[in-house]
């Protein structure tokens, strides 16, 4: 399929890389491709990022079939004319896993990565320089047949958008404070908890704020059932270090299974750590922290990158770690995946793909 492009008539004027912030900036053009049922993926197009007009009864309003990804492009360090992008297929991929969960038609990897890479050459421009930048890449699908009854609909759009990003968090590399949510549940197995649904994250506002009235960053979820066994934190998975092994619950329908999760996985694993997925009850890190074996606790993902847990608080227990600074292992996994997300350190996984 060939990609139409509409160029924009004006460029808007770049912001501040030192003060970017997360998702508050976008870019000149954006993707768009339409599906009709019978018809397929069709009219692939680059076009000004703009408005778009849909259907006050279009699905997605009432029934919430969409779904998202988020992934970066970098400028290689070592030759800033050159853009990486960071395992951009598994985002596709992992794409295809939430649209079968939501009934939505699947996409052409191969041709979604293509499209990618054409908008991302167009804005260019747009790829921050400043350490600990990137342009977030925000791929996403919506139902939007004009129809109250409930079932799947027969249209959707296919969009991504471009955002200049710095730090997800305003504490950056500073280590997050942690409520461990035992009122509210996110996700049950046999539910979209390890789909990238909205639903998903529309679940998880409530109990946010609530935390946040508390002065934490973020909650830490339970299991749905027992809420006894640790999941996941809404925007990013968990790491524990204890003792000398490094846990993360085990992928078990209910978590989202994190690309950031899979790289540190094998990143630990290529530099000699002993990393085991498994099921971790929230009373077992209290126990380590009290016995002393809970050395850090860190939390991955594409936005959130690396981000240091300096305390979490679970039923009024306060479990502070690492004396609220940033761990050893915390700080060289950073290093290491940000090294070569951005090109600093040679990437001996084959996950970067380069755009001239
Ligand atoms: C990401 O890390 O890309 C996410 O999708 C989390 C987000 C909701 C900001």
């Amino acid at each position: 399929m060939n990609i139409l492009v509409e160029k924009s008539t004006c460029q808007k004027a770049k912001p501040d890389e030192k003060n970017l912030g997360f998702g508050q900036h976008f870019t000149d053009h954006m993707f768009v491709m339409d599906y009709t049922e019978g018809k397929g993926w069709h009219d692939p197009r680059i076009v000004p990022y703009g408005k778009i007009a849909l259907d006050p009864s279009a699905m997605v309003f009432h029934y919430g079939q969409a779904v998202f990804e988020g992934l970066k492009a970098y400028r290689n360090k070592k030759n800033p004319d050159e853009i990486l992008l960071f395992r951009p297929k598994s985002n596709f991929e992992r794409l295809n896993v939430s649209n079968d969960r939501l009934c939505i038609p699947p996409i052409d990897v191969d041709f979604a990565l293509s499209a990618l890479i054409e908008l991302v050459k167009l804005e260019k421009d747009w790829i921050p320089r400043e350490e600990g930048t990137s342009l977030y890449i925000r791929p996403f699908i919506i139902a939007t047949d004009p129809f109250l009854g409930v079932r799947p609909s027969y249209t959707y759009k296919f969009m991504i958008i471009l955002s200049p990003v710095g730090a997800y968090y305003p504490e950056g590399l500073n280590p997050v404070k942690i409520y461990v949510e035992d009122k509210y549940v996110r996700a049950v197995r046999g539910g979209l908890g390890y789909t990238k649904a909205s639903a998903n994250y529309a679940a998880s506002i409530k109990a946010q704020m609530e935390a946040k009235e508390k002065h934490y960053t973020q909650v830490l979820w339970l299991d749905g059932i027992e809420r006894k066994y640790i999941e996941e934190v809404g925007t990013m998975n968990i790491f524990f270090v204890i003792g000398d092994e490094i846990v993360t619950p085990m992928l078990n329908g209910s978590i989202l299974a994190g690309i950031t999760r899979d790289s540190v996985i094998q990143i630990l694993k290529h530099e000699g750590y002993k990393v085991s997925e498994r099921q971790i009850s929230i009373q077992e890190i209290y126990e380590k922290h009290q016995s002393g074996e809970l050395k850090e606790a860190f939390g991955t993902g594409t936005a959130a990158v690396i981000s240091p847990v300096g305390e979490l608080n679970w039923d009024d227990n306060v479990i502070s770690i690492s004396n609220g600074k940033i761990g050893r292992i915390s700080q060289k996994l950073y290093d290491l995946l940000t090294g070569i997300q951005t090109g600093k350190i040679d990437d001996p996984f084959g996950w970067t793909i380069k755009i001239k």
